[in-house]
């Protein structure tokens, strides 16, 4: 079957919260159609779907770590030296190649002179091949340098233009990356700490908490102040503020969260009893400590139960909390016993390979 026409995209999500993304691209534009999830190892999720609105949109999403377009799509491609001399042929008839090249230079006006200036990435998952990634590459590369005649120059850094070729079993995806690094790292990060959260999960758990302009919204370990440079982002808001424990920590989300807007509050003070009136915020989303970089599971026993404690008061009722940790079966204890604090969902996801849960949990409402 083939996938793709002139208005297929694919967005890269982590993996495990591939809805979120799909979500937000269906927020931009109420016409885009799923056409499906892949995973790429535990590394990646891709989200397809066909998009008719400007792709401008698409690089805006928040919680996509990467934006292609889908020049080519085989849903079984044989596993020999065959079906690769079959991929290099395709990049060479590809219909939508040219498409994918105007919609790439939409996004990056007059940045290119000269000779085009192009990497391949390629990306294989699954037994079968008889050849190797390297060999998935220059297959790629010589097809398009037979399309593009003597036009193309490939390079291995610095390239005008990236196309990314990924063999998932079976099934051969190829696309042009039309974000940059900046749309997973975010320019406002300029300082670092450790088990600081990547950018794309705080925006997904921003989501989550469903963001409205009359928010009070608060991150009670707030780290590098990741989850609230998400929340000034994603929309207005009444009142952000955060805290942590450590004072480094605080000084680091400063410098992070200042220059976005001067209006985030940032303390230093213990989660464990918030200097804040009980029902008074709207919004808490929160990354614990796992217990392996920051503090050990035996001291998480206790402060768990104190800080789920400490948020259920100062939440008003029917207010939200997202909370990201690795601690699964903790909290499922802690919220055993928090009549509460009701579980709506579960999310989990891989964390460069370490296994995570996003709860997403309202406070009952008063009756
Ligand atoms: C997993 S990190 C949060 C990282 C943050 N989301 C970011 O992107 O940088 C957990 C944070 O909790 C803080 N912390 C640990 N115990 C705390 C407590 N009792 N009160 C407030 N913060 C605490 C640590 O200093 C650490 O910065």
């Amino acid at each position: 079957m083939q996938l793709n026409n002139a208005f297929t995209f694919y967005a890269q999500a982590m993996p495990g919260l591939e809805p979120i993304t799909w979500q937000e691209i269906q927020h931009t534009s109420p016409t885009a159609r799923l056409l499906g999830f892949r995973r790429y190892r535990r590394q990646n999720g891709l989200v397809l779907f066909e998009y008719r609105d400007d792709p401008a949109g698409l690089l805006r999403l928040r919680t996509a770590e990467d934006v292609f377009y889908l020049t080519d799509h085989a849903s079984t491609v044989t596993p020999d030296r065959a079906g690769l001399q079959s991929l290099s042929q395709r990049m060479v008839q590809s219909r939508f190649f040219d498409v994918g090249l105007q919609v790439h230079r939409q996004g990056r006006r007059g940045r290119q002179r000269g000779r085009t200036r192009f990497r391949v990435v390629s990306r294989m998952q699954g037994r079968g091949p008889a050849y190797r990634r390297a060999a998935l590459r220059r297959a790629v590369e010589q097809g398009v340098l037979n399309r593009y005649n003597r036009k193309w120059r490939r390079v291995d850094d610095d390239a005008d233009l990236e196309i990314w070729a990924t063999l998932l079993e079976r099934e051969f995806l190829c696309g042009i990356r039309l974000s940059d690094r900046t749309m997973r790292h975010r320019s406002y990060k300029q300082a670092h700490s450790p088990a600081s959260l990547r950018p794309t999960v705080a925006a997904a758990m921003v989501w989550l908490s469903r963001p409205q302009p009359d928010d009070v919204f608060v991150d009670p370990m707030c780290g590098a102040g990741t989850i609230l440079a998400e929340r000034a982002l994603m929309g207005p808001y009444k009142r952000i503020v955060g805290g942590d424990l450590d004072d480094n920590a605080v000084v680091t989300g400063r410098a992070n969260v200042g220059p976005l807007a001067d209006d985030i509050e940032l303390r230093q003070w213990n989660a464990e009893a918030l200097p804040l009136p009980n029902g008074s915020v709207d919004k808490a989303v929160v990354n614990l400590p796992f217990g392996q970089r920051h503090g050990s599971h035996r001291h998480n026993r206790s402060l768990y139960r104190r800080v789920f404690a400490e948020i259920r008061r100062v939440l008003r009722p029917a207010a939200r909390l997202v909370a990201l940790t690795g601690e699964q079966r903790l909290v499922e204890q802690i919220l055993a016993a928090e009549p509460g604090l009701v579980l709506q969902k579960t999310w989990r996801l891989s964390l460069l390979g370490t296994p995570a849960s996003i709860y997403v949990i309202d406070k009952r409402a008063a009756r």
